[in-house]
């Protein structure tokens, strides 16, 4: 099963899922990189050139790729929710998890971390803040269970997030899945 780490940029997804994949031998796969690899251009290169409709077209297309019966972390960018096939194919191969913090949180670690991948900084903290909140109900939809990100350590988290695992492995048995 897949275990699918979502939320908004600099929530924490790529720190967590490296350490679930140092902690609990999964598999990690971080979609941005999957995306530049097979497009040969960084995100911020397909953004300017072909805009963020393309760019969701290949988060989709490397979505799709990726090895559906295995067991794997996947660490999402911030606006694969946007698109509801990228929502039904992560629910379907496994567990959701929405890594969760306040836009104050979110805002100072944006504001102290570098635009890499992260051409969306251009809208500035106003547009920013409005994509957080229009986001919101879009994770919580997709998202089988919410984690606070910002109210635990990395490592608090990651056993959280394998808790979530297990309770959706148990929730799958008992439902003869
Ligand atoms: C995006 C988030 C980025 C990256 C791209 C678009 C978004 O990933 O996929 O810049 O729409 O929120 P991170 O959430 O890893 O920064």
């Amino acid at each position: 099963m897949w275990v699918s780490l979502i939320g908004y940029m600099a929530s924490g997804k790529s720190t967590v899922a490296r350490m679930l994949g140092e902690h609990a031998l999964l598999e990690v796969y971080d979609l941005d990189a999957e995306i530049e690899t097979a497009a040969g251009r960084s995100v911020a290169e397909i953004f300017a050139a072909d805009g963020e409709a393309s760019f969701r077209d290949l988060e989709l297309a490397a979505l799709q790729r990726l090895p559906a019966g295995a067991d794997l972390v996947l660490a999402c960018g911030g606006g694969v929710v946007e698109r509801p096939a990228a929502v039904e194919l992560l629910r379907e191969r496994g567990a959701v998890v929405w890594l969760d913090a306040t836009w104050e949180i979110l805002r100072r670690r944006l504001h102290d971390s570098p635009p890499a991948r992260r051409p969306l900084l251009e809208r500035g903290w106003d547009g920013l803040g409005d994509l957080y909140r229009a986001r919101l109900p879009l994770y919580a939809r997709a998202a089988h269970f919410r984690l606070r990100g910002d109210l635990a350590e990395p490592r608090e988290l990651v056993s959280r997030v394998l808790a979530a695992k297990l309770r959706w492995e148990r929730r799958g048995a008992r439902e003869g899945t």
